[in-house]
């Protein structure tokens, strides 16, 4: 049975990828993944706000917004509430890189084109094999149009790309207009990945202490029904090769994503939740299904269940949701 499949340029022996979490911050864990069968790891982000911290830089925010920037670095956290700093994340790419095969994909966490972007250069420098740039953006601002925050989106991935040889991977959140537009001008900025989607960690109001509690509750497998349209929609309409991210628990949510279009299928919240061997049993539950169902390759699933023969994608999204109204019995 054949599970490998290629992703960023990667020859990867198979789709279970290690999202961007705190497992990653010990070699440790990161070595238990490996063990456990995983096929990449994502490591933890270094963020924006960390790197202009450090260098005092300090033209992380909009530069548009640089009236809003003092009060806005009130809200980060103190640099020593991250786990390590900006150099002390190469150090730990580098470490990563000695201590095990498999890729090891550097993660930064922006949202403007900054001198801070210079660090995706020294993370290829540590040894990673590819970057992962999770921009994470919550447009607020009546003011700002979708247009402007596109177009920030935009700067942000060509001046990462600018200086790098490793490939590049756009992790994204869905809160776009029209996002297989935005989807492609991502592409066509040189992405070579789309990383779909993002999880908006929503808070919470705590009305003991009335304060608001940003805490963070881990997925559930109904979640990856987001990023599993829309990596069917955008399968053969973008160049860049497709992650999921978002409620990936098992290894049939894995063979769907599959189906859809993926290349890689990242996984977070089950492996915090069940420990880096939970990898293992989702790759013995892959090979269980396409045993069963007689699926030698991974390769041969990859794009089968999107939408690329569908006609008019956007009636046929229409016509399902009036199924699925219809479908519930009171
Ligand atoms: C505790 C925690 C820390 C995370 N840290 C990062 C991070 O540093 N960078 C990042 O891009 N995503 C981060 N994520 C998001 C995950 O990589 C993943 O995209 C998200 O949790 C959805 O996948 P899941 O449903 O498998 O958890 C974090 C998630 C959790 C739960």
């Amino acid at each position: 049975m054949d599970l490998k499949t290629k992703y960023l340029g990667l020859e990867l022996k198979n789709p279970v990828v290690a999202s961007a979490s705190p497992l990653s911050q010990e070699v440790d864990n990161v070595k238990k993944l490996e063990d456990a069968g995983v096929s990449a790891v994502v490591a933890y982000s270094l963020f924006e706000e960390q790197i202009s911290h450090e260098s005092g830089e300090l033209d992380h925010f909009l530069s548009h917004h640089a009236e809003s920037h003092a009060e806005a670095t009130s809200y980060f956290p103190e640099p020593e509430e991250f786990v390590t700093g900006p150099y002390e994340y190469l150090d730990h790419i580098a470490n990563l890189k000695k201590a095990v095969d498999i890729p090891i994909i550097g993660s930064l966490n922006g949202v403007s084109a900054g001198g801070w972007v210079d660090y995706a250069k020294s993370i290829q420098d540590a040894g990673a094999d590819a970057l992962e740039l999770n921009i994470y953006y919550v447009a607020t601002d009546p003011n700002l149009t979708g247009q402007e925050v596109e177009d920030m989106y935009i700067e942000t991935i060509e001046a990462v790309k600018k200086n790098l040889s490793i490939p590049v991977a756009v992790k994204l959140g869905p809160f776009f207009t029209a996002f297989a537009n935005f989807a492609k001008r991502v592409d066509n900025a040189g992405a070579d990945g789309l990383v779909l989607f993002n999880r908006f960690y929503q808070p919470d109001f705590d009305l003991e202490k009335f304060e608001v509690v940003p805490n963070i509750e881990l997925s559930g497998n109904w979640e990856m029904r987001l990023p599993l349209r829309w990596l069917s929609i955008l399968y053969g309409n973008v160049k860049a090769d497709l992650a999921a991210t978002s409620g990936i628990n098992t290894g049939v949510d894995v063979i769907k994503i599959m189906m859809a279009g993926g290349k890689a299928a990242m996984m977070a919240s089950e492996l915090l939740k069940k420990g880096p061997e939970r990898v293992t049993g989702v790759l013995t539950e892959i090979k269980e299904w396409m045993e069963e169902k007689e699926y030698e390759s991974i390769q041969q699933m990859q794009g089968s269940m999107s939408q690329k023969s569908v006609a008019e994608p956007a009636a046929f999204e229409r016509a399902n949701y009036m199924k699925a109204l219809r479908s519930y019995k009171a």
